[in-house]
């Protein structure tokens, strides 16, 4: 399998980030390393143009081929806030202020967006997208996962992203979609 000799850095200063998308690649038989480093954090609405930036950022500091990765939680009864400002919104108001929002709120339909940035050896940018669509939970459960976890479920799930194992998050995640999609346009040698 051409995968097997496939081999990338992942730039991320989160944990959980982290232990998904190495579990996701081991499994994939792609090697990955982590850089455990914070990016600037550019403002823009548009979550590919943030990740295109940051793997530019990212591959003047440390060389390619590397990742970098941001993602959104869009709620679309909320004009698909926090969407891009998704990071902020976390650690402002959290969780239980999420929730607040939603108080009183029958459509719960809402979806995680996740943008790679891939730099090559030569420093050559490309953006692989993944997507989740769920719902927002009248309430939080279960401890695992990171940020909005124990408040999203996936279409045709009944647990949240906070309930699942790894694994079981990442047949369903947006980040990993993203990342299946990047390393299937690898193994084709694109
Ligand atoms: P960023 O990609 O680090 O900018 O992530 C933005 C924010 O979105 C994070 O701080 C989390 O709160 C939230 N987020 C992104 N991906 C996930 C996920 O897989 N589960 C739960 N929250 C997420």
């Amino acid at each position: 399998m051409i995968g097997a000799s496939l081999r990338l850095k992942f730039v991320t200063s989160n944990e959980g980030k982290w232990l998904e998308v190495s579990r996701l690649l081991s499994s994939l038989g792609v090697e990955c390393d982590r850089v455990n480093a914070s990016l600037t954090e550019v403002q823009s609405d548009d979550l590919t143009e943030i990740a295109r930036r940051a793997a530019v950022e990212a591959y003047g500091l440390f060389g390619g081929p590397l990742a970098v990765e941001d993602a959104g939680l869009f709620v679309e009864e909320l004009g698909g806030f926090p969407g891009p400002y998704s990071s902020y919104v976390y650690r402002t108001i959290g969780v239980s202020g999420l929730l607040k929002l939603m108080t009183g709120v029958q459509k719960r339909r809402a979806y995680f967006l996740s943008a790679v940035g891939y730099a090559d050896l030569h420093g050559s940018v490309r953006v692989f997208v993944g997507k989740v669509e769920g719902r927002i939970s009248e309430e939080p459960k279960g401890s695992g996962g990171f940020g909005f976890d124990p408040v999203f479920v996936p279409e045709n799930e009944t647990k949240t992203f906070a309930e699942m194992s790894t694994d079981e998050k990442n047949l369903y995640s947006h980040r990993a979609r993203a990342f299946r999609s990047l390393v299937e346009s690898l193994q084709r040698g694109l």
